[in-house]
Order: structure tokens, then C-alpha cells, then sequence
């Protein structure tokens, strides 16, 4: 972290307790001890990684008209792996303790000497390779046939199927190729709650475009679409960079590169890549399969291999960055006693809000007022994600503001005469009376 950046929202100790005691995320298997890399969302957690994925696609997807759909299989055929590099290159190297036995990415070591755990000189082996792929065996038999891996990526299913795709979406290059599913890498140091994990999910878009001079046009576009998403749901954007790769620190084929980075608490993480990838994915496709993956194009009779322009998000790390930016925590003061206390607040955009209406009786023991705030909740539903609590209404405010939902309904006796209840806003506290009728087009206008 550079001195002049921004302090971070939250300690990760905070927002860790905060995702388990609320219900986002959990540590998977937790009742045998866990199991490193891996992670559960919990009821609030699903909800909002869920959000987080549908306002992608729905940026990237269906708002346009120039990309369509695609949902490939986590387990390919293992040349998949060999023709994209991965076999070859996706290893980092290791270094084994003789001594203690803890292991190390060889570039997270200040030096080869002394074992940075156990203290002892001398004990470090030398580096060796390590594949990232997690490997599976398919059918019954175990043998080196069988072999395959869990894909690190679900970027090349798109690849080996540009063909079928085209062909059978009827598109011409430029077009792209979305896709949303799980990704496996054997992390050696998987870690910063679900930033590091061995099980993530992605969100790649596969953009081809002719080879006729605009292809970083196209980039740059790409860019600013997705610079806008994250403007758009409310990241902030101090906390918030586009990094540009030099030309050293990006593959030879690719033309530019851009890391989308956060400022987490532990410092910048990458968030998400935006590529140029030239033709390099699709002919190696061809070189390995022998098979013809370049377009031809009936009207001018051209056939080429199109040019990639790639966006490939974390959905995790995006669900943990919402998580994280949302946090605030604030002094207030109640305007009659004067009394001064703590409140913990995700300011979560309303879209991606796991809850955006709390509905509460303000009183749990007058059958009345609970019918009627149930009666409330059920009719908003289907509009809404809506959630009934009752109880002590300072702590549902606090619960409510605790989960970041951004409204929250009270029913009181005056709603039992004249049908209107009090809305109260999650940032400004300040609540307003409002007829039910008028509800859901004001909900309608801030959801
Ligand atoms: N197809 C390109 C590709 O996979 P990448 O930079 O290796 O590019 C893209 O991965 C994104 O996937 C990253 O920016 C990150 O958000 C997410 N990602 C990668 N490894 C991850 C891990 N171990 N845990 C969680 N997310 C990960």
C-alpha cells in the first residue's frame, strides 16, 4: 500500500466476523476442521453473489445485442489444457523446508538462505515446478488416459467452441462469447478470506473482432464498459484502479493488458483482466486439434482467425470487493436523548442489496399490527427482495443496517386508520410516512 492511498474500509479480521455472524460467507466443511481455499456462502451471502453475477450479465449480456450466452462443462477433454499452455506454463515454483517441511512460492521468499518460518539456514530445496490444474480422473479406470483436470479457467470452452457458437448464433465477427461458471487452481497459498481460493467462479467475456484495424479500438471500448460497471454499482473509486501492463509484464501475442485492481485491506488485488489476446487461444486450438476454427465470411468470401479481446472477472473477489466497500461504520445521535452509539452499515447499491426492504409490526405483541406488516411483505415479494423481522426496533434498525438492506417499513397504529406506513432510508436514517399504494413506485425508482 503507497502512503497516499486511501485507509482501508475494514480490517480483514472485521469483515470476516461480519460475513460469518451475518450469514455471507462461511469456511467450507467447517464442523471437520475446514478445508483451505474452499468457502460456502451463507443466506445472505448467496443472495449477493448471485446479484453481483446478474447485474454482470446483465451488462454484458442482454442489454446488448452483440453477445451471446454460453455455459461449457468444468471437465474438458485433457488436449484442452495442452494447447492452451497450461500443462507448460501455468506452474508457480516451490521451495520446500527440509526442516519444518512448510512450503513456499519461490516469489513470495525474501531469500534462498534461511527458512523464513523455522528460522534455519541452509534447509531451502531448490525450486521445482508446481501445476496449478487440478487433476481428475474420469470413468472407472485410474490410468494416464483417464487423467484430465478441473478447469482453471472457463474461458477455453468458449474457445474450442467458437465454431459451433458462430455457426450456430448466426454472428459475425465483432461479437462475444459470455460465460459464468466455476474455476479450480491448486493455490499454494490460498488466503484473504475468498480472495485466494482453489474453487472460484468466473465471468469471461470472449470478444472477437475482424482483423481490419479496429481491434484496440474495441479494447478501449471494452475497457470503459467495464469501468463503468464498477462506477455504475457504486464501487469507489479511489479504491478502485486500472492498472496498464507494460509490455515486459504482458504475454508476447497480447497487444495491452489492464488489471483491474482493489484496494483491499491487505492492499491492491487483482479484480479482474482485461486482455488483448490477439489470435494466439485460436490457433493453438487449430495447431493441437487440426481442426478449422477461423471464420468465413459468406458475404465477402474473407476467411481469418479473429482477433480476442478478453474480460475475465472473479466473481468472488467481486462479491468480497461489494462486501467490503459497502462497509461503514458511523456515530450517531439520537435527536431526542442526545445519546451518542455505533452503527455498523453496508451501503450496498439497492440492486445488488441481498435484502432491499425490511418489514417490521412496531409492536410483536399486537396481532393487528404483525398481520398487516406480513400482509405488507408478502404483497411486495414479487417486486422486492423483502424480509418480515420483529422484535426490539432499535436492534431491527441495527440488524437491517448491519446487512445493508436500504429500506426498511415500519407498521404502526396509524396504518391501521389511514393505510400508510414510515420509510425509513438505510444512509439518511431520516424516515418519511407514506401511503402502501405509493410504495412501489417509490421503491420502483430507488431499486
Ligand atoms: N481467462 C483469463 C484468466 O483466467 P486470470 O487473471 O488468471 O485470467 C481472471 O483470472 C480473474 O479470476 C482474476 O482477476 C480473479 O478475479 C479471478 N481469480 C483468479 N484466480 C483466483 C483465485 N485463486 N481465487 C479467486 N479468484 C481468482
Amino acid at each position: 500500500m503507497a502512503t497516499n492511498d486511501p485507509t482501508p474500509r475494514v480490517t480483514l479480521e472485521a469483515i470476516t466476523a461480519l460475513a460469518k455472524r451475518r450469514g455471507f460467507i462461511f469456511g467450507s466443511s467447517e464442523i471437520y476442521g475446514g478445508i483451505g481455499g474452499f468457502f460456502d456462502y451463507g443466506p445472505l451471502g448467496a443472495i449477493l453473489k448471485r446479484n453481483v453475477k446478474a447485474a454482470w450479465w446483465r451488462e454484458m449480456v442482454e442489454v446488448r445485442g452483440d453477445v451471446v450466452a454460453f455455459d461449457s462443462s468444468i471437465v474438458m477433454h485433457p488436449s484442452t489444457w495442452i494447447a492452451s499452455g497450461h500443462v507448460a506454463q501455468f506452474v508457480d515454483k516451490l521451495v520446500d523446508c527440509t526442516n519444518c517441511k512448510h512450503r513456499f512460492r519461490l516469489d513470495h521468499l525474501p531469500s534462498l538462505e534461511t527458512c523464513p518460518d523455522c528460522g534455519m539456514r541452509g534447509t531451502l530445496t531448490a525450486p521445482r515446478n508446481f501445476n496449478l490444474m487440478m487433476q481428475t480422473s474420469v470413468g472407472p479406470l485410474e490410468d494416464s488416459a483417464a487423467m484430465t483436470y478441473l478447469r482453471p479457467e472457463t474461458a477455453q470452452g468458449i474457445f474450442v467452441n467458437f465454431k459451433n457458437i458462430y455457426q450456430s448464433a448466426r454472428k459475425r465477427p465483432p461479437f462475444g462469447v459470455a460465460q459464468i461458471g466455476k474455476s479450480f487452481r491448486n493455490e499454494i497459498t490460498p488466503g484473504n478470506l475468498t480472495f485466494r481460493q482453489r474453487e472460484f467462479e468466473q465471468a469471461e467475456l470472449e470478444f472477437f473482432v475482424p482483423d481490419d484495424g479496429n481491434d484496440l479500438a474495441w479494447y478501449e471500448r471494452w475497457v470503459d464498459a467495464r469501468k463503468r460497471w464498477y462506477s455504475d454499482y457504486g464501487v469507489s473509486a479511489e479504491r478502485l484502479r486500472f492498472y496498464e501492463l507494460k509490455p515486459e509484464e504482458r504475454p508476447h501475442y497480447a497487444k495491452a493488458g489492464i488489471d483491474v485492481e482493489y484496494l483491499f485491506p491487505w492492499g491492491w488485488g487483482e479484480l479482474e483482466s482485461i486482455a488483448h489476446r490477439g489470435t494466439y487461444d485460436l490457433d493453438a486450438h487449430m495447431a493441437l486439434s487440426g481442426k478449422d476454427l477461423t471464420y468465413f465470411d459468406e458475404a465477402t468470401k474473407a476467411k481469418y482467425t479473429p482477433i480476442l479481446i478478453e474480460s475475465s472477472a472473479g466473481m468472488d473477489r467481486t462479491t468480497l470487493t461489494m462486501l467490503i466497500d459497502a462497509y461503514d461504520e458511523e456515530t450517531i445521535t439520537d435527536a431526542s436523548s442526545g445519546k451518542e452509539t455505533r452503527r455498523t452499515v453496508l451501503r450496498f447499491h439497492p440492486k445488488i442489496a441481498p435484502v432491499q426492504v425490511g418489514v417490521f409490526p412496531l409492536a410483536r405483541n399486537k396481532p393487528e399490527l404483525v398481520a398487516r406488516a406480513r400482509r405488507l411483505e408478502g404483497e411486495l415479494r414479487s417486486h422486492l427482495r423483502s424480509q418480515y423481522d420483529e422484535g426490539n426496533v432499535g436492534q431491527l434498525y441495527r440488524r437491517q443496517d448491519e446487512i445493508g438492506t436500504p429500506f426498511c417499513i415500519m407498521v404502526d397504529y396509524q396504518t391501521l386508520d389511514d393505510d400508510t406506513v414510515t420509510v425509513r432510508d438505510r444512509d439518511t436514517m431520516r424516515q418519511e410516512r407514506l401511503s402502501v399504494d405509493a410504495l412501489r413506485s417509490y421503491f420502483a425508482e430507488r431499486t
